[in-house]
């Protein structure tokens, strides 16, 4: 019989290390444990000290040596290059034991940085792994990002190596990655001694002499490279995610706590089984890339899509039903985005017609909120469970969730249900009190945080604890406003910093403004995110020009547009700004960015008492007004 959610809750709230000791046996170790959770150094806390384990040998050799090594580890399915290419646990094995010799003979060892810059590609999942096997730290850069970012991330990891690869494809445009990674060395302070590049035949890469490899050249001579065993409180990865600057933050994930919670989460929360196939249609640059497409699915024993492509255009709004169809995926996880985009294109899902998904179970969205119409229309359509669960790049897994392993709870289209065995999740008021049901505050998690969530930044500690873990002592800090409602379910509303989720990417608006405000002509400047119906949030830049200034303002906000495309990057999609006469601010000087994003949105708002001049508000409203604000709100049709 399926367990209750109350009863998996309770059993891991009335013994929290021996509930998580109980999920590490299913992970093999090379030895285990001396202390379930170190709590010596508070608050910053360890999961399974004294530990070693390898997680790339957790996520191929084991099964391999238990008798899948002939089942599908990988499929990439690439409809913007036409291919298909399938791994077996066997070969997914070869390749990356290849791979790691490769890593090793350029002097990779333990504990040394490789970041990797790549699309959508099985060589970028066989570098991960391979850095895995021999304990070296990947850092993955996400394509989208502009060469400044890639700098500024080669400058706090300090890579021994970089892979990378010479394009990737947008659709039907090649977008040369190459360039952008020279472009990037050379920005950077820190230069690696080595970068291996994959060449793609819709872009050959220029390679440089006595610094670049090629990917194929050094495979065919590679030899193989054992697993080497870490300590479970080694890091395994760093991955930036935007802060309220222009500095990213490293988050650093361990390897044992990360391979338990990982394993969990399938069985408990994704109902997933061995065998199952999961797709996760992100990017391997994100969070849910690293956890969902590369390892939680190899932890456990199932295969993983890796799809090179986009919801609708490639070629067409059908292009998710073919990839569940043809390849057998049981359970698809995703961004709200993608389903607002296809829903868009074919509101009564005529391109799903032609497909038999009777082995498709259910759909998970998360990234963003999840509108309840978009929610509703994939229901329908789909005639599976959707679940929106609620995470951040910091924990690594889900917060809240609706556990499909577990006996499922009613679904409440706009919440992301109730906390996962791990997470004491509490609503805070202002006075730090807990908040009534139905009363919004800010969204904490009660120390220690559950294995697999970050023990800290990248040679970062306090900056950790200033970020995290200053504003409410004894509670982790998600940055995150809502309510919990009578039945304890979680209603996840807003950010409580200058953070916005475009198109399901995390992005800072405090990062946009500082490459605007670097503009000749600009005197001061606010980036806010207003509400986009397939984006969710989209941002937008109010301008004002120094004294003086007579260029025409089209001219300046196209200027603008590409210097955050050039600085940022194309993801940031920044292509709205409006020059005005003056900033909203108080008395004291603060920017009224949240009354600006209420005008936008066409929400009511209050004209705050210490404004220091309240026309302007009407001012702004006007100029929002000329560029089409407020529009349609998200998921409205
Ligand atoms: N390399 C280079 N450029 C990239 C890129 C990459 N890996 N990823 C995105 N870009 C570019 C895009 O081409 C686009 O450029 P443009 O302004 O010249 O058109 C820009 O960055 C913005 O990209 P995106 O926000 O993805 O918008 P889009 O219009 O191309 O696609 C969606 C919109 C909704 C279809 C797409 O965002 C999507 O599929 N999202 C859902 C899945 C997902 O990625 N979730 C992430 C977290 S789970
Ligand atoms: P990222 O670190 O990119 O995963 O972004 C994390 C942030 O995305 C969270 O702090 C939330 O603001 C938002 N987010 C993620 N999932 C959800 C969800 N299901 N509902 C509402 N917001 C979400």
């Amino acid at each position: 019989m399926t367990q209750t959610y109350q009863a998996v809750y309770q059993q891991w709230q009335n013994d929290p290390q021996g509930f998580w000791a109980e999920a590490a046996e299913a992970i093999d170790w090379h030895k285990k444990w001396d202390t379930i959770l170190d709590e010596s150094d508070a608050p910053i806390y360890r999961w399974f000290s004294g530990a070693e384990v390898n997680s790339c040998y957790n996520a191929l050799d084991r099964h391999v040596e238990n008798g899948r090594s002939q089942q599908l580890a990988l499929i990439y399915d690439s409809p913007v290059t036409n291919t298909v290419q399938k791994f077996t646990y066997a070969e997914l094995l070869d390749q990356v034991a290849r791979f790691a010799g490769v890593l090793q003979q350029h002097s990779v060892q333990k504990g040394d940085r490789v970041v990797i810059y790549m699309p959508m590609v099985p060589e970028a999942v066989i570098a991960m792994l391979a850095c895995a096997r021999i304990g070296a730290i990947h850092s993955v850069v996400f394509g989208g990002f502009a060469a400044k970012e890639l700098a500024t991330r080669i400058d706090d990891a300090r890579p021994k190596l970089i892979v990378g690869a010479s394009c990737g494809i947008e659709v039907t445009r090649v977008i040369e990655y190459k360039p952008l990674l020279d472009e990037a060395i050379d920005l950077s302070t820190h230069k690696p001694q080595t970068c291996i590049i994959l060449q793609r035949p819709q872009a050959e890469a220029t390679m440089m002499a006595g610094r670049d490899v090629d990917w194929a050249t050094a495979m065919q001579q590679a030899k193989p490279a054992d697993c080497v065993p870490v300590a479970a409180t080694d890091p395994l990865y760093i991955l930036y995610t935007s802060g309220t600057t222009g500095m990213p933050k490293g988050v650093v994930r361990d390897n044992g706590g990360h391979l338990v919670a990982l394993k969990w989460s399938m069985k408990y929360i994704y109902g997933v089984d061995p065998g199952d196939v999961f797709w996760a249609a992100s990017d391997v640059g994100w969070v849910v890339g690293h956890s969902y497409i590369v390892y939680a699915p190899l932890f456990h024993g199932c295969t993983t899509i890796l799809y090179e492509g986009k919801p609708v255009g490639t070629p067409d709004p059908g292009a998710f039903w073919r990839v569940i169809a043809e390849h057998n995926v049981n359970v698809l996880f995703t961004a709200p985005t993608a389903f607002r985009a296809i829903k868009r294109d074919d509101p009564n899902a005529t391109y799903l017609e032609p497909y038999d998904l009777s082995h498709f179970r259910s759909l998970f969205l998360a990234g963003e909120r999840c509108d309840p119409a978009t929610l509703q229309w994939a229901e329908e359509k789909l005639g599976v469970p959707v679940i929106d669960h609620w995470w951040q790049t910091e924990t690594g897994w889900p917060i809240c969730a609706n556990l499909m392993g577990l006996e499922p709870l009613p679904i409440k289209p706009g919440s992301a249900t109730v906390p996962v065995p791990g997470y004491d999740v509490r609503i805070l008021d202002v006075y730090e009190e807990e908040a009534e049901p139905g009363q919004i505050g800010s969204i904490v998690i009660k120390l220690p945080l559950p294995p697999g969530c970050l023990p800290t930044l990248w040679h970062n500690e306090e900056g950790y604890k200033q970020t995290y873990l200053s504003n409410f002592p004894g509670y982790y800090s998600t940055a995150d406003a809502g309510f919990k409602d009578e039945d304890g379910y979680l209603w996840i509303m807003s950010r409580t910093d200058d953070i916005i989720n475009v198109a399901g990417h995390r992005l800072s608006t405090g990062a946009m403004e500082e490459v605007l405000a670097a503009h000749p002509d600009v005197a001061e400047c606010a980036v806010i995110g207003v509400a986009d119906e397939l984006k969710g949030e989209i941002p937008l830049g109010t301008i004002v020009l120094k004294a003086g200034v007579e260029r025409p303002h089209n001219e300046i906000i196209t200027e603008l547009v590409q210097m955050v495309r050039e600085k940022i990057g194309p993801v940031a999609s920044f292509k709205i700004a409006t020059v005005v006469e003056r900033l909203p601010k108080t008395r004291s000087g603060k920017v009224l960015r949240g009354t600006m994003k209420k005008i936008a949105d066409g929400e009511q708002y209050r004209i705050p008492a210490t404004i220091d001049n309240p026309a302007i508000l009407e001012e702004i409203a006007a100029d929002l007004a000329e560029l089409g604000y407020p529009h349609k709100q998200v998921g409205e049709n």
